[in-house]
């Protein structure tokens, strides 16, 4: 049997789309630009929310992709045969152009045709929207599937099947998904595509675009009619080439061989399969955060945090496998390799992948062997507890770990909270995440209180403060750019709610006078109440009129700059603060070397 490698199905899946006059566009970042909402690009749709809305594509109105995706939600279940933490999505978009009849002939053919992926029709099980209250139950998909030759029966009503982004705002609309059938038999009357006995494995899903939820949870029409689609390029793989899992495509393989040689254990031994998984999912994941265009290096908060998580864990379960310290880079280079030509930013950043892994490595092994004591301690102590009491009338046995206790793993160890409760479950224990909650919140207040520019906040929410900061880093550049000359850029920003990140080419520490000097300007800028506007224009215009930023566009394509007074005109995405006043004040936190001719700010508001 033809074994389909991952190009073979790229490929196809370009030369089916371009086929049908669709022009490929590139894969965006993993971390998406200036949407603090959410942390990773989740949906190929989702670095085109302002066309989906509207907004002309200088693409035109037929595109394909492959997009690098994150969806971390789903982290406990890798390790089995379809999760990945880290996936690519094959996605193809109607910006206003077709619809439902040609979208669903088109999957049809896609899947089926002996040109394409070839499947037996009656493999395939598909799902329509049930209808709710305000959107009908979508029978005119369920004829185009019936047309096209999916058999009645294989065709199910779910209520579930509506997409939209995991903020809860967007575009938005019904939904209809693509199952294959392993043929196994039905594990109730009432079992259906939506179930995970295994009988089914989802691999492409066609979203109707044609709502918009607002900030306000009111559903409104969208002007067009827009087609959103994405396909999970190693789960099709796997099925194409008729393997049990996504770990055993080509994408996985070197890593996974890397993985029995070092260890010296089988992958096919099941008490050893998930651990091999886990290690090549979290690896595969990490490697391409770090290596991302905006980069982010492993830390305690936002995107850095589940960097960390990953690195970790994939970690612990290499010393499941003994697999000693010190391959992590090694993996990774493997990864780089093997994408490279689709994503040129890892080979670039494949220095900074290595030893960003390196770091985080040294780091959590100085406290692994103390924290895995201590883990024992505290779960053999609850143990004895236990034995000893357990003949005490009225007595229940402790079955889960303190607040206080997990935290003192989280501070003192470097285990995250995720990790303790992952090694709870594994000698059937639970952890109390309440608790650990307070304990975490406690030492955080007390660290305000103590540290001298201490973060009033409490005031708004977090938003509100991630989209001032958003603002600093305008004044900031532009204070950079008066100063030293318009050649300064950004090279990277992380903004959480406490303070911004901002990263630009200069070769030396500014002295003190130069910080005074920039504080001063953005402090100037925030005492003379400056309205923000934001102006839309093509970006060949916007660029005439000085307009400057990191954001890349052809230069018919219709762009968005904001505009603070005289001091800066920057094309961005947005969003910012209505007025500079919001800000309060602003001050220089830190300032570091990131790498030779970068260096890093860090800076606070409203202190
Ligand atoms: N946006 C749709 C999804 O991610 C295609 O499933």
């Amino acid at each position: 049997m033809k074994q389909y490698t991952r190009k073979d199905l790229m490929k196809k899946w370009f030369d089916f789309y371009t086929s049908k006059n669709h022009v490929i566009i590139p894969s965006a970042s993993v971390i998406p630009e200036n949407d603090p909402s959410v942390l990773f690009t989740t949906a190929g749709m989702h670095p085109l929310v302002p066309y989906l809305l509207g907004q002309p594509h200088p693409k035109g109105k037929r595109l394909c992709d492959v997009q690098k995706c994150i969806r971390t939600g789903d982290i406990d279940e890798v390790g089995d045969n379809s999760h990945c933490t880290f996936f690519e999505m094959l996605g193809n978009w109607s910006l206003g152009d077709y619809f439902k009849k040609e979208m669903i002939s088109w999957s049809y053919e896609f899947l089926t045709s002996p040109d394409y992926l070839g499947i037996d029709p009656n493999k395939l099980a598909v799902t329509v929207f049930a209808g709710n209250e305000n959107v009908p139950e979508d029978k005119e998909s369920a004829k185009y599937w019936e047309e096209a030759g999916i058999k009645r029966e294989n065709i199910y009503f779910l209520k579930d099947n509506w997409w939209i982004l995991g903020s809860g705002v967007g575009p938005c609309g019904s939904d209809t998904e693509m199952f294959i059938d392993s043929g196994k038999p039905k594990c109730s009357p009432e079992c259906n595509p939506s179930c995970d006995c295994g009988k089914f494995m989802e691999i492409w899903n066609d979203v109707f675009m044609e709502f918009r939820t607002n900030e306000d949870k009111t559903v409104t029409k969208l002007s067009q009619h827009n087609v959103d689609t994405g396909m999970g390029l190693e789960r099709v793989l796997c099925k194409l080439n008729n393997v049990e899992s996504v770990f055993d495509t080509e994408i996985f393989a070197p890593v996974i061989k890397r993985l029995e040689e070092l260890s010296g254990k089988d992958y096919r031994d099941s008490q050893y399969t998930a651990s091999f998984r886990i290690i090549a999912d979290h690896l595969r994941t990490s490697t391409m955060i770090i290596g991302d265009e905006q980069g982010i290096a492993p830390s305690n908060i936002g995107q850095g945090y589940v960097l960390r998580r990953l690195i970790r864990r994939a970690i612990r379960h290499m010393r499941k496998l003994e697999i000693e310290a010190g391959f992590l880079g090694e993996i990774a280079n493997i990864y780089v390799e093997y994408f490279k030509e689709d994503y040129p930013e890892l080979k670039q950043n494949q220095e900074k992948i290595v030893e960003e892994l390196n770091k985080e490595e040294q780091k959590f092994l100085k406290t692994l062997e103390l924290g895995n004591k201590e883990f024992d301690k505290v779960v053999n102590g609850m143990m004895r507890k236990n034995e000893f009491m357990k003949d005490k009338d009225g007595f229940i046995p402790e079955t889960q770990i303190n607040g206080k206790s997990a935290f003192r793993l989280y501070d003192t160890f470097g285990f995250p909270i995720e990790l303790t409760v992952e090694m709870a479950k594994e000698r059937g224990l639970s952890v109390d995440i309440e608790g650990f909650n307070e304990a975490f919140k406690a030492h955080q207040e007390l660290a305000r209180s103590t540290s001298a520019g201490a973060f009033k906040g409490g005031l708004a929410d977090d938003s509100v403060w991630t989209t001032r900061l958003h603002t600093a880093c305008h004044l900031l550049l532009a204070g950079l750019r008066k100063m030293f000359g318009t050649h300064i850029e950004q090279k990277g920003s992380n903004i959480t709610s406490e303070r911004l990140r901002f990263d630009f080419n200069f070769d030396r520490k500014l002295d003190e006078n130069e910080v005074k000097e920039l504080e001063k300007f953005v402090n100037d800028a925030i005492a003379k109440n400056i309205d923000i506007e934001r102006v839309e224009m093509s970006f060949k215009d916007a660029k005439n009129c000085g307009g400057y930023g990191i954001h890349k566009a052809d230069e018919n394509e219709t762009v968005s700059i904001y505009k603070i007074g005289d001091l800066d005109f920057q094309i961005c995405g947005g969003p910012h603060a209505k007025n500079t006043s919001e800000l309060v004040n602003f001050r220089i936190a830190k300032q570091e070397a990131v790498s030779a001719g970068v260096r890093r700010i860090k800076a606070v508001i409203n202190f």
